[in-house]
Order: C-alpha cells, then structure tokens, then sequence
C-alpha cells in the first residue's frame, strides 16, 4: 500500500494541492535579466497534503525520501524544509502543520523545487483562504527560493508550475511578466530526458553566473541585459563578461525568432543554444554533451538541448511528430554505451 496523508499522521489532510515540473524549450538563463522564456508543464506533479497538529512543530513527511522532519513553528528548518517552511512563513502560519509530500518530479532541470513551493502555496491559499492570485503565488515561491533556499533564481520556474499546462508552450515576457501560450511548431512533439547526471555545484555555479551577468549589465550601463540587443555593445566587456553576456543576450533572440517559426528552424535555435550554454554561458557537462550529441545526430529530431539551470540535470528535443518514443529508444543505450550512466525518459 502506498503512504498517505492518512496512514503516517492517523487522520485525513484538510487541504490537498499539486504542481506540475516544467520543461524550458528554450529561453534559458534569461530570467533574471528581463528575458524571454518558453516553458512547458510537464504531466509529473508533486503533491502537498496539509492539516493542524495541534502543536507548536511542523511534521513534514517525504514520501519519496520515507522519512519526516520536525521544525518548530517559525524556525526553518534544513534539508527539504525551507520549501516548506519558507512558504508558510510568507504566508504568515503560526500553528503546527503536518504536511504530506509525494512527487514524481525528477530532481535534476524540471523545477521539482517550484514544483513543490507552488503545491504548498496552494494548499496553504486554500486552507487559510488567503487572498493570492496564480502570479503573486509565484512570486512568493520565488521569495522561498532567495530568502530561504539561498537560490538567487528568476521568475520562470514557478510562474510556469503555477500557469503553464501541458499542451501548449507559456511565452512569458519576464520584465512585464506578461505572457501567452505559444503552440508548438506543427508535425513536433517534445521530448525529455533525465541525463542522470548528478547536479554538482549547481547552486554556488547558478549564483555565480547571476552574479557575472548582473556586473555585466553595470559595466554596460543598462538596467538588465534584455536591453542590449546588438551584440557589438558586449565589446567592451572583459573576455568571461562578454561570453556570459553573449549568451544571455543571443538566447533572447533565439526565444523571438522561435515564435512562429517552423519545427526545422525551431531546431536549429534549440541546437544553438545548447552550444551557447556549453561555451559561453558554461552550465553544461560532457555527458550531457553527449547525450544532446546523439539527440541531435539522429534523423527524427529538429533539435535538443540542455534545460533548465544546467550542471547535469534534464535535455529537451523537439522530435518528428510520434517519433519521441522511438527517438528514446535508439539514442538512450548509445548514450549509456558511450557514458557509463543510465538515462531515462520522463516526457512523453
Ligand atoms: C533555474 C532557475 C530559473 C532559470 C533557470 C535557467 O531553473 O530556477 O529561474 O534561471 O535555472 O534558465
């Protein structure tokens, strides 16, 4: 029998929410340089149950981890606790909480982290009745993610978890955070792949790159990198700057050529921006690189590349249309052939 709210703490939740991961088809390392990005729902979803205890500490159970933490009402907590307890206390909770988490999210690029602060934010929303919209929801999992996780992450992640479904693609303007679905090119389908590579270092290398893009953008003088559109304005900057630099300011051409465009340029762009996050931006590794080479190589697919923050984690491909499964199965076994490691596919 599977855990439940109800088998580990003895008595039903009183609120249940979910949130789905998402996929970034490309727009990557944007977002927090009012950029532009193209994100996905992906159909894995993590799910928060909530109820009062009664008493002065949270009880969080992981089903997937098959263990639970107490924190008492108002601390933080560590490990998987300050996603958690960083959303209860922008939401001002000041009694015990049993809270139960469950989640076939991968770790690893699909924002399992968003995934689980917007669960918990609505399950929070729905048991105090609080007054938040599906944008400042996002917002305030964005504040766990700087406040309390210690990841100076942009926007993209939780507004896709809490706005984006599975169908189509969510263009989300991150300056204005205005946004609109964007179909996808027609005759393509996507599909995602869990390179198994371990995360190494990825939150000390995403705030550092921040940090790089951010002295990049005052050096230039301008309020984010989203207003430098002609490339030659980045001569100025010293060799690392520019490179970063380059980087964030290509993929946001790439996100506005992509709108519109058809599945074989859409490719192309994806392809482009892998070898822009794996030489200029830096976030790749070699397995992944070889993961996104054999993609790449094989006929059925337009274009793949790395997703999400990068060190390891998840690639995306736009494939021939019903191809995906196929594509997974010629391409995965090469790429344990060549690596030593196991992949998996997680979409479709
Ligand atoms: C992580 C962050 C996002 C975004 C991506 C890279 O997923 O949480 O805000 O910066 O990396 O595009």
């Amino acid at each position: 029998m599977p855990e439940t709210f109800e088998s580990v703490f003895g008595q039903p939740p009183e609120v249940r929410a979910s949130a789905p991961g998402r996929v970034n088809l490309l727009g990557e390392h944007t977002d927090y340089q009012g950029g532009f990005v193209l994100p996905t729902a992906i159909p894995q979803r993590t799910e928060v149950d909530l109820g009062r205890n009664g008493t002065r500490e949270h009880v969080l159970y992981s089903a997937n981890l098959g263990r639970s933490l107490r924190v008492p009402v108002g601390e933080v907590g560590s490990d998987f606790a300050p996603y958690l307890t960083g959303c209860f206390a922008l939401c001002g909770v000041q009694e015990g909480l049993n809270a139960f988490i469950t989640s076939d999210v991968p770790s690893g690029g699909l924002s399992s982290s968003a995934a689980l602060e917007v669960a918990t934010l609505r399950a929070l929303r729905e048991l105090y009745h609080l007054d938040l919209d599906d944008v400042q929801l996002a917002l305030l999992g964005v504040r766990v993610e700087h406040e309390f996780v210690g990841v100076r992450s942009g926007v993209m992640d939780q507004m896709a978890s809490s706005l984006a479904d599975t169908q189509t693609l969510l263009l989300i303007d991150t300056r204005s955070l205005e946004r609109r679905p964007v179909p996808l090119p027609p005759n393509s389908e996507v599909l995602v792949i869990d390179s198994g590579v371990p995360r190494r270092l990825a939150e000390s290398g995403y705030n550092e790159r921040r940090a790089q893009v951010e002295e990049a953008s005052r050096l230039l003088g301008v309020k984010e990198l989203r207003d430098v559109t002609d490339l030659s304005q980045l001569d100025v900057l010293p060799p690392l700057l520019r490179r970063r630099a380059r980087h964030v300011v290509s993929e946001n051409a790439r996100v506005q050529e992509a709108l519109g465009a058809d599945a074989a340029r859409f490719g192309q762009l994806m392809n482009a921006s892998h070898a822009s996050l794996r030489d200029d931006y830096e976030v790749s590794t070699p397995e992944v690189d070889r993961l996104v080479g054999l993609l790449q190589a094989h006929p059925d697919v337009y274009g793949a590349r790395l997703t999400g923050a990068g060190f390891g984690g998840a690639v995306v491909a736009l494939v021939r249309q019903g191809r995906a499964g196929e594509v997974a199965r010629a391409v995965l076994p090469a790429y344990t052939a060549a690596t030593g490691i196991q992949g998996k596919q997680v979409v479709p």
